[in-house]
């Protein structure tokens, strides 16, 4: 059998600042045992101490890409067969929305669309920033280019002050379904 054959389809998983990313190993877990093999791509934000970087990357068996390559370089992962942004924050789905490639996770979530795979987003955003209308605006435009969202979550806390469950494997859930 080929090595085409035989490897096991590669998720994207972009990673953003939000707080709930320090959780982003429950993710990342969960599609392993669901057979898909993990590459991390997180905003530079993110990799300023918004999760376990060390973790992440023995868990994945790869270095977590923020940065550009330089041209010489080879690309650093297979292709994709899905992509799955969570946590997804305001900043990065306006911006992406808006067509901006300024940073690694930016550029890789532009392309993708082109790509034609699966892309699946876990927003977590208070509800004071989604009320803004360019993220309404943002939403309806990938929408209509194909991206799959999950339900808002505003990480706020309830009556008892705990943070509801982010449901990390809704990600799956939506690139595997369809
Ligand atoms: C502790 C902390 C938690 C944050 N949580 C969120 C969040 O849940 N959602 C969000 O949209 N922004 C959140 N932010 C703000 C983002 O980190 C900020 O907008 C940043 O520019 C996002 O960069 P990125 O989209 O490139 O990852 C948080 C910031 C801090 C310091």
């Amino acid at each position: 059998m080929t090595e085409q054959a035989t490897r096991k389809p590669f998720l994207y998983v972009v990673v953003c600042a939000a707080g709930i990313a320090a959780d982003v190993g429950e993710l990342i877990a969960a599609a392993q045992e669901r057979d898909w093999e993990v590459g991390v791509i997180a905003s530079p934000v993110a990799m300023n101490g918004f999760f376990d970087t060390a973790a992440v990357e023995a868990r994945t068996g790869r270095p977590i890409r923020s940065a550009w390559r330089t041209p010489g370089e080879p690309r650093p992962f297979p292709a994709p067969d899905a992509v799955v942004v969570a946590p997804a924050t305001f900043n990065t789905v306006n911006k992406w929305a808006a067509g901006i490639a300024d940073t690694l996770a930016l550029g890789t979530l532009c392309e993708a669309v082109g790509l034609g795979v699966p892309i699946a987003v876990l927003p977590c955003v208070a509800d004071a920033l989604a009320a803004h209308p360019a993220y309404g605006d943002s939403l309806e435009r990938l929408r209509g280019m194909g991206v799959r969202f999950a339900e808002p979550y505003a990480g706020e806390g309830g009556q008892d002050g705990g943070r509801p469950e982010f449901g990390w494997k809704r990600a799956l859930d939506l690139v595997e379904h369809r």
